[in-house]
């Protein structure tokens, strides 16, 4: 066997090729010998690479992809006749003069499996045990492994949520927004009054999910920048005695705004009104006390959780979940007393999202562990580098400590450097960051420390900030 270190530039998502003798001919690769796994790890060792997920490995042979496999290699290619070698399902199978091109496009330092510190406000980073809880065994819906599964859920998010068993949970297989108007849907009537508040894209989107509804919307509009004021909910509510429904975003992702969630919600309940509060962005980090008049919380699986997309879920109130079943359902996909009564039987109404189901569970066990508080306090940690970063190079910021979550941060472009350069010079660096949505579109620029970033990652992003700032403001 002979080994060295790894040639690769370091951004390349593989450290180290390792070649089952005779490998075809790749820049930077090592040859290996013999069918033990145990072998790729020794050339780790005198490569001087530790993890074996950042190793790939060349496969001639069916038998020597199982063992690739069985190490744990992050990437596996077998290298010969592609319809000999697909069935020992390696990551890729192509013949010896194309093995160059693929790890380029692939693995390369600007391939599409590299690594990128992902600041965009979700989908977030996600730990290996959630990535590898999704790649688990394929399970059918209708069997008892998928309602464990289920049942798994349902309890560490009530645990989450501090509720008791008398709450509901829809687990919708969809996007944020699919649990939205499934709440929208079920707390209010076609043809009755929904009081909305606007203060972001977000709150925008909740009064246009309404309205295709068939619902009629009130919607009390606040500045962007601002927690909207509880007493113009209040008084709204007066003026509006025939109002059902209560919805509201409780952190605008737009700006990562909060609004004041307790006070608008014991306003909703006092006027005997259903309060539906998207969650989506804060469920798992801010502060939320459920039972206080809150009836529909919606919340997806890849924000302040740290699981994958395609999972989503309402929590219902015992309130919410009566008003739920009093009303005519306007949709079949979204009917909300389907997903109730599932939570009963654990069995779904239709073909669920299982990969997503299953790194949720993992990712609720990390959540649990560590609690909201203190994920809130990680978050916080996190956003003080951001913060004392941003006033260090001169930035400013859109909120006011005050009104800012424990999450997003909304920057001001400096005058000249548009989104599109910075996205593009710290991309070419290994971080994403997002763009200002509707109206402050060319005005912002956001960074997220949602998901598993590490401190390291800001740290490095930081300086990464810094040299393109220099560059793009020169
Ligand atoms: C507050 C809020 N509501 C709703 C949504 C929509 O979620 P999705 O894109 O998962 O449908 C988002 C997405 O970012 C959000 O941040």
């Amino acid at each position: 066997m002979t080994t060295g270190a790894a040639e690769h530039a370091t951004r390349s998502v593989i450290d180290l090729w390792l070649g089952f003798a005779p490998a075809p001919e790749l820049a930077g690769a090592r040859e290996i010998e013999g069918d033990n796994p145990f072998a790729i790890f020794a050339a780790m060792q005198v490569a001087g690479v530790a993890d074996v997920r950042r190793v790939g490995v060349l496969c001639t042979k069916p038998e020597h992809v199982g063992t690739a496999r069985a190490a744990g290699a992050g990437a596996v290619v077998a290298v010969g006749d592609p319809a000999e070698l697909s069935a020992a399902a390696p990551d890729a199978a192509v013949p010896a003069a194309g093995v160059e091109a693929l790890v380029a496009e692939r693995w390369g330092p600007e391939g599409s499996q590299r690594r990128l510190v992902l600041l965009n406000p979700g989908p977030a980073l996600t730990s290996p045990a959630v990535k590898r809880a999704a790649a688990g065994a394929d399970l059918c819906h209708r069997e008892p492994e998928f309602r464990d599964l289920d049942r798994r859920v349902r309890t560490k998010l009530r645990s989450l949520a501090g509720v008791t068993s008398d709450w509901g949970i829809a687990l919708l297989s969809g996007s944020g927004t699919a649990a939205n108007e499934a709440a929208l849907r079920s707390a209010v009537h076609p043809g009755e009054q929904l009081l909305v508040v606007v203060n972001g894209v977000y709150g925008e989107r909740l009064r246009e999910s309404a309205r295709r509804a068939g619902i009629d919307t009130v919607p009390v509009e606040g500045a962007w920048t601002e927690p909207i004021d509880p007493d113009r909910v209040a008084a709204a509510l007066a003026a509006n005695p025939d109002v059902r429904g209560l919805a509201v975003v409780h952190h605008e992702t737009t700006t990562g705004l909060l609004n004041p969630l307790a006070e608008l919600v014991s306003i909703s309940a006092a006027a005997d009104v259903r309060a539906v509060v998207d969650a989506i962005s804060s469920f798992g980090v801010e502060e939320i006390t459920l039972g206080d008049g809150v009836d529909f919380l919606t919340c997806s699986s890849n924000k302040c959780l740290h699981g994958l997309a395609g999972a989503a879920f309402v929590l219902v109130s015992p309130g919410g979940g009566r008003r739920a079943r009093s009303v005519e359902p306007t949709s079949v996909a979204l009917d909300m007393r389907t997903y109730l009564d599932a939570d009963a039987s654990g069995t779904p109404p239709f073909t669920p999202a299982v990969p997503a189901l299953a790194a949720l569970d993992t990712a609720l066990d990390r959540a649990l562990a560590e609690g909201i508080a203190g994920r809130r306090a990680r978050y916080a940690e996190r956003c003080a580098i951001l913060d004392a970063a941003i006033e260090r190079l001169g930035l400013v910021q859109l909120i006011a400590p005050a009104a800012r979550s424990h999450s997003i941060r909304s920057v001001r472009l400096p005058a000249g450097v548009s989104f599109a350069d910075l996205h593009t010079r710290l991309r070419s660096l290994g971080f994403v960051v997002y763009a200002g949505q509707g109206r402050l579109a060319a005005d912002i620029f956001r960074v997220a420390c949602m998901g598993e970033v590490e401190i390291a990652d800001l740290q490095r992003f930081v300086e990464a900030l810094e040299a393109v700032l220099a560059e793009l403001r020169a």
